[in-house]
């Protein structure tokens, strides 16, 4: 089959390296000059496991190759999915459908014969609807279906979430969409990925729901996590006693500084806005999204308080900058909010982060960034850790301790148990584990057990 793919980002790149390797014959293309002449010698803008071999491999085997020249690629192809941003806008939060339209004109422009042009972005409900119309007035004799199909993979994880995906959703208006979209898929379909096949408009809202519901989850135990702190409860031991329910689920439990990334924050601020338009909003879902942003600067107070509160005049080390691990992505990562909180209560930052430095770079001021977590840590009056790295997860607690002028351990992702962080003689504070965080006091030795 050939496809051509329009926008090269995240989304893009990885469901035409997989496509590919599927056997299919895929055009990727962008605006981005740069981007494209750099793909077509084997270099990845982006850090993602995997995606670097899968990329060469295919286009060594000839079924994946890199353009900006649009037309020649739709003209060729039986299916054009579309992969462009849909960053929220500026003025309501909604999603800014710009790329997508313009890539629909083009799209429109140069089709020849039967096409499938396949929605992957994230777009509003209804916008299926439009791009059809958009078609039919470009192109008014064009032979042409719409179809949906939301894309659920995760960054660091998305070449296997791409390949055995718990399930695909198909939004399609017509049989003859439907067939096509089943042989696009059916490599997965023989794997036993269930394809969930349904209309447009649910196929959209499908997308939305799922972010908003996981995110929803996140928010919820975050706050569970605080109460079990308050109460003298492990909200790791509640989260393992609540996910056995098959009806929760044991995912997206994890307590931690509030979720960050490229979807959940937009996603739901477009969500919120599309539910508004149609005078039915999303009370649980504003108010979600709510308590993650408090959220994040909660955190840069909970550091100062562990810190015996003031930080001013300090240095801080945070370990992990990346809104998670395995990605080089600082987009709304909640170390941004946390660092840009400590230094507005004074504190100098150091930091670290495997692969997020360079992004870290763009957004984030006065911080000295270091070359591994060891010297990070050197002479800091508190360890921080934002980001559960794995390369964080072993450190050598004792070397830590000694390298630092006091020893105060701020785990966010609870990485550490506290007897191990105590017994290498810090003052160790976690989310949601255990009793509050009795405040250091200026000059006291920091022996106390926390968290
Ligand atoms: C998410 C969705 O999972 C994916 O299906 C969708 O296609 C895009 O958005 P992604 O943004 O790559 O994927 O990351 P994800 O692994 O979902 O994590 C999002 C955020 O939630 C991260 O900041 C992560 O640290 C946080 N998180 C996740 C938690 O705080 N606790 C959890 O239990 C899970």
């Amino acid at each position: 089959m050939r496809i051509a793919i329009i926008g090269s980002g995240y989304v893009g790149l990885v469901s035409g390296a997989c496509l590919a390797d599927f056997g299919h014959n895929v055009v990727c293309i962008d605006r981005d000059d740069a981007k494209i002449r750099a793909l077509q010698q084997g270099e990845i803008p982006i850090f993602e496991p995997l995606l670097a071999d899968l990329v060469i491999k295919n286009q060594r085997e000839d079924r994946l190759s890199f353009s900006t020249d649009l037309g020649p690629a739709v003209a060729e192809a039986e299916v054009v999915f579309i992969a462009v941003g849909t960053p929220a806008r500026q003025r309501d939060g909604q999603a800014d459908l710009s790329y997508v339209h313009a890539a629909v004109r083009d799209i429109a422009m140069s089709m020849s014969g039967y096409t499938v042009v396949v929605v992957k972005s994230t777009v509003p409900v209804g916008t299926g609807d439009g791009i059809e119309r958009l078609i039919r007035e470009v192109r008014p004799q064009a032979d042409v279906s719409v179809a949906s199909n939301p894309e659920f993979l995760r960054e660091g994880a998305a070449i296997g979430d791409f390949k055995r995906p718990d399930r695909i959703v198909i939004g399609v208006e017509d049989d003859r969409a439907r067939q096509v979209m089943s042989e696009v898929y059916r490599p997965l379909f023989l794997n036993t990925s269930p394809i969930v096949v349904m209309s447009r408009r649910s196929a959209e809202v499908t997308k939305y729901a799922a972010n908003a519901f996981l995110a929803t989850k996140i928010a919820f135990i975050n706050e569970v996590a605080d109460l079990c702190e308050q109460a003298g409860a492990d909200v790791q031991e509640v989260a393992h006693g609540i996910g056995l329910d098959k009806r929760i689920g044991g995912k997206f439990l994890h307590a931690g500084p509030g979720f960050g990334g490229s979807c959940f924050p937009k996603d739901m601020q477009a969500m919120i806005k599309m539910a508004q338009d149609h005078g039915t909003p999303l009370r649980i879902v504003e108010t979600a999204a709510a308590v993650n942003d408090q959220r994040k600067r909660v955190m840069a107070r909970k550091i100062i308080r562990a810190c015996g509160g003031s930080v001013r005049h300090r240095t801080i080390a945070v370990l992990g900058l990346t809104f998670k691990p395995n990605t080089d992505d600082m987009r709304d990562s909640p170390a941004i909010a946390i660092i840009t909180g400590l230094q507005d209560a004074g504190a100098r930052i150091r930091a670290y982060d495997p692969e997020g430095m360079d992004q870290a770079r763009t957004v984030l001021d006065d911080v000295a960034y270091c070359g591994d977590a060891y010297t990070c840590v050197e002479d800091a009056d508190a360890l921080v850790i934002v980001t559960e790295w794995d390369m964080f997860r072993a450190l050598d607690l004792d070397k830590i301790r000694g390298l630092m002028r006091r020893p105060v351990l701020v785990d966010l992702r609870n990485i550490y148990g506290a007897a191990e962080a105590t017994k290498a003689g810090f003052a160790y504070v976690s989310v949601g584990r255990g009793r509050q965080v009795p405040p250091v006091q200026e000059g006291a030795p920091i022996l106390a057990l926390v968290g």
